[in-house]
């Protein structure tokens, strides 16, 4: 007689169809969609197919944005707007609750259509998607309620463009519109092209709950659409997809006045340390890069494991592969769905290609009839294997081996993005060492792919910034409180005044200051200075700012030396200025000089209290959420109140952990200069703060299009520049409205907030 055990190894699946009939019905009763805008449908347009991947049959055919088209969603969003925002948090609540309860009693339907257009498996739209979403919109019906408290003196920003790709069609809209909508703006969103039946069945659930017309629009197209709504008259764009659009994005954004979020593409490591649990760590790599076919941007998609185990690894990831179940993605004992469309499965197969032809050799991964791709890795893969770099955002990962930690660390940072990262090791020591020091924003340490709406969820570098989810996510959505601005005084150009080692100094100018540069006063480059008030300044140049990045990406252990440490030395940079207060306000103003010393002392205090949070996203997981320091900050400071405003931009850059190169205020920065001393005598480390005197503009562009500047703060001044020479790598750019820097607007929590990026760490728990 045949065992259980044996039977259970023998037994062939059979077919259990997700019935879809009720789906269909709802697509023939609609053959052709028109968008949603201010309330109904337009009339179908020039229309495109959207298609079954798994098939290749002809769902439904949509509208093709136009500029026009976008045009009319986004005066209907602007109608709206106010109307939106005056209502009470509590009347904004009910309608994200209704929203929430409406996709709840139709998730069966959801996922169904979601899985027909996208390829996924109906076990991940069913279990992971739909559900997701409908928590998205309870969460943020909560936040919606809470606003006015929990954010006060925030506003809503306005009108929000939001552009969405095709792996999470309903759940990226669910991440995008809830908390616009909470925070009290309204939206034009565009779903993907190849997957958007889901935003425009979304569309008429917001009809069916009576949400005011003109708060949700949606218009389909490609990305020519995108662009339109990129370049329409809209207040924000949250964009999520490919690096190359969101770079062009940042592009065609610079110099507006248009608040911006970007979530783009990852390369995650996926580290497995030689004490993990190997079995859950296989299960994890399932999840990780075999979820959703790989096509998830934040997909494990970098296997490092340690060279100790690495075998054994191999040998159980070989063993689950194939077992994996690539088919008919309504069918419920399916793994691994169909490729989003024939394009998308080209570009996986010519990247794995490109891979083996540089040496590396595939295992698993055959392409198969139809829009299917079976599981698979690419091992013997060196760094600078094109598959090894590129994202291939399919089922095929890349598995390499590290001998210590510390190369461990060095591989995983190996990388121009850092949106996410998995740690395997059974000791919370050595995961949460690795956690610290990997740059992503999101950690998963034994898991892999958990989504929460209070988890914050973005990247470091060039896998973009901002973040969607929880309160930081919220903050996305909000403006901060407005501040009173003042004009900003345009510089003069500065003239080289001498040339050499200052001879030639005329009599009336007291000092020839230097630049400030690893902790030591350098003379500029070029030799040259020119006249400021009471002196002369040295004529900074490109190279002096190359030099000054090179000492502040020198000086990490700023950062790893913790807030209590960092606090000290701000206090002492306070005691030492106010040791000194009259002779600074001989060259400055006395309001100046106290604002200066207000700024050490309030910013010693937050150094370590701006730490970030624990959340509860899910039972039986810690949470914490840590506002890490971007690094290497560039600072170009306005040309009013030079001291108040550097000490009002440094110091709370410097006190969150950043090293800062800051281009002192051009027309008069010689009570600047001085602070050298008072630097010195502080003991703050050599590199922490640089100073680069010179033409604002110029140097400011050095600074933004430098590589290992991560963040750059800008007042006044050529603004577009600067964010056109930061698109090239991604860093955001913060511009501070120009005020009062003796004022207390010229303190608080903004500044911090925009000197960290939020990590999101998980940590399941359990004995
Ligand atoms: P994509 O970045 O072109 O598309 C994402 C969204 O942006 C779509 O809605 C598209 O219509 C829109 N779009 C395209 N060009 C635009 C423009 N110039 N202005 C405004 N919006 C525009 O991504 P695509 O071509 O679908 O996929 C290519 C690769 O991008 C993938 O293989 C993957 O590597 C990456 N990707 C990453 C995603 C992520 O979640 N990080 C999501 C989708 C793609």
């Amino acid at each position: 007689m045949t065992s259980v055990s044996e039977l259970m190894k023998t037994m062939e699946y059979g077919p259990s169809v997700e019935d879809s009939a009720a789906v269909r019905d709802w697509l023939a009763r609609r053959d052709a969609f028109g968008h949603f805008i201010g309330g109904s449908f337009t009339e179908p347009g020039q229309l495109f197919d959207s298609r079954d991947p798994a098939t290749g049959e002809v769902l439904a055919q949509v509208s093709q944005g136009t500029v026009d088209d976008v045009a009319a969603a986004v005066a209907a969003a602007r109608q709206a707007q106010p109307g939106w925002a005056a209502l009470t948090g509590t009347q904004r609540a009910r309608y994200l609750y209704a929203l929430a309860r409406h996709i709840q009693k139709r998730e069966r339907f959801l996922s169904v259509l979601e899985t027909l257009d996208n390829g996924k498996p109906i076990r991940e739209s069913r279990d992971i998607d739909v559900p997701l979403v409908a928590r998205h919109f309870y969460h943020h019906a909560g936040w919606a309620e809470l606003r006015d408290s929990a954010f006060p003196g925030h506003q809503p920003i306005g009108v929000c463009g939001q552009i969405i790709p095709w792996n999470f069609p309903l759940l990226m809209l669910a991440w995008k519109i809830a908390p616009a909508l909470a925070a009290g703006n309204t939206v034009v969103l565009k779903p993907a092209e190849y997957t958007p039946l889901t935003a425009l069945a979304f569309a008429e659930i917001c009809q069916e709950i009576g949400l005011p017309a003109g708060v949700v629009n949606i218009v389909t197209g490609d990305g020519e659409t995108g662009a339109a709504l990129v370049a329409a008259d809209v207040d924000k764009i949250a964009f999520t997809g490919s690096t190359e659009v969101g770079r062009a994005i940042a592009n065609q954004l610079a110099g507006r006045a248009t608040r911006l979020t970007l979530e783009l593409g990852g390369k995650s490591p996926f580290v497995v340390m030689p004490d993990a649990d190997l079995d859950g760590a296989v299960d994890g790599v399932v999840d990780s890069i075999w979820f959703n076919g790989g096509q998830v941007c934040c997909a494990g998609s970098r296997i490092l494991v340690a060279e100790a185990v690495a075998e054994r690894f191999e040998t159980l990831l070989a063993a689950r592969m194939s077992r994996l179940r690539v088919g008919p993605p309504l069918d419920k004992s399916t793994d691994v769905g169909a490729i989003v469309d024939p394009v998308q499965k080209d570009r996986i197969l010519s990247i794995c290609r490109a891979a083996t032809d540089t040496g590396a050799e595939l295992v698993g991964g055959a392409a198969q009839e139809g829009c299917f791709i079976a599981p698979g890795y690419l091992r013997n893969i060196t760094p600078a294997n094109p598959g090894f770099e590129q994202e291939i955002f399919g089922p095929i990962a890349t598995l390499s081996t590290f001998r210590t930690a510390d190369e461990a660390v060095e591989l995983a940072n190996n990388t121009r993005y850092g949106l996410a990262a998995s740690i395997w090791s059974e000791s919370a020591a050595v995961a949460t060492d690795i956690a610290a020091r990997v740059k992503a924003g999101v950690v998963w340490i034994n898991c892999a792919n958990l989504f929460d709406a209070a988890a914050p969820f973005g990247g470091y570098r060039e896998s973009g910034f901002g973040r969607e989810g929880g309160r930081v996510g919220m903050l996305d959505y909000l403006a901060d409180a407005p501040v009173d601005t003042v004009d900003e005084p345009a510089a003069a150009a500065p003239v080289a005044a001498t040339t050499g080692s200052g001879s030639g100094q005329p009599a009336d100018l007291d000092r020839t200051a230097k630049l400030y540069i690893g902790g030591a006063q350098k003379r500029p480059d070029g030799g040259a200075s020119y006249a400021v008030p009471g002196g002369l300044a040295p004529l900074g140049g490109r190279k002096d700012i190359r030099n000054a990045v090179e000492a502040a990406a020198k000086a990490g252990k700023w950062a790893a030396m913790g807030g209590h440490a960092r606090a000290q030395v701000l206090y002492y940079i306070a005691e030492n200025l106010s040791a000194r207060a009259d002779e600074f306000a001989a060259r400055t103003s006395r309001a100046e000089v106290e604002a200066a010393i207000a700024r050490a002392f309030h910013y010693a205090a937050w150094a370590d209290k701006f730490d970030g949070e624990n959340v509860q996203a899910k039972p039986g997981h810690l949470l914490s959420v840590v506002n890490e320091p971007f690094g290497v900050m560039g600072i170009a400071c306005p040309n009013a109140q030079p001291l108040a405003a550097f000490m009002s931009l440094v110091m709370p850059a410097i006190a969150m952990g950043n090293r800062v190169v800051a281009i002192a205020a051009q027309d008069d920065p010689l009570a600047v200069t001085d602070l050298y001393q008072v630097f010195d005598t502080s003991d703050l480390p050599g590199g922490v703060v640089n100073i680069v005197t010179g033409p604002r503009d110029d140097l400011a562009r050095v600074l933004a299009a430098h590589d290992e500047v991560a963040a750059m703060w800008m007042v006044g001044g050529d603004l577009a520049a600067v964010e056109k020479a930061a698109g090239g790598n991604l860093k955001p750019v913060w511009a501070p409205a120009h005020r009062d820097w003796t004022g207390p607007q010229a303190q608080g929590e903004v500044f911090l907030r925009h000197a960290t990026q939020a990590k999101t760490i998980w940590l399941p728990y359990g004995a």
